[in-house]
């Protein structure tokens, strides 16, 4: 399965908390964009894509979604519930995003700019893309 839950180092004192995400450092790729998703609905569902190449990290900034992880072969899922953990989606990983809490704040951070020719949307494809 390509992603994997990272821990955000937290730089934290008496007045809060912050997290520093910097490219080729802490987050795996070099920065093209970032994008946040917001006024969220708990019953709507995202996502239900893969990318050919794209690399994305999702952070839940604010609130908790269920995200699920698909390689072709198996299913997983995960919370994100804390603004403390990244979510890391490589390349050809099938994604839903549901049960988003009221307000849910999620940001993204991406490997290139937007390229809608780089997803693939259907799922039969993508399962004929990994495996053959
Ligand atoms: P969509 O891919 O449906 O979002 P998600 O998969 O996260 O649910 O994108 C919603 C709309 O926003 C769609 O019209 C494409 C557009 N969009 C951009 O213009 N730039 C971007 O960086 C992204 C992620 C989406």
């Amino acid at each position: 399965m390509n992603y994997k839950l990272i821990n955000l180092d937290i730089k934290g004192d008496r007045r809060g908390k912050l997290i520093s995400l910097e490219g080729n450092q802490n987050v795996p790729f070099d920065i093209k964009r970032v994008y946040y998703i917001f006024d969220t609905l708990p019953d709507e569902e995202r996502g239900k894509h893969a990318h050919k190449n794209l690399e994305q990290i999702i952070i839940a900034i604010d609130g908790a979604c269920q995200m699920v992880l698909d390689d072709g072969k198996k299913q997983e899922k995960v919370w994100l519930n804390t603004p403390e953990k990244g979510l890391y989606i490589g390349k050809n990983m099938w994604r839903e995003m549901r049960h988003f809490s009221y307000g849910c704040k999620l940001m993204v951070l991406a490997s290139d700019h937007y390229n809608p020719e780089e997803y693939i949307r259907d799922y039969d494809e993508f399962l004929k893309e990994v495996n053959g």
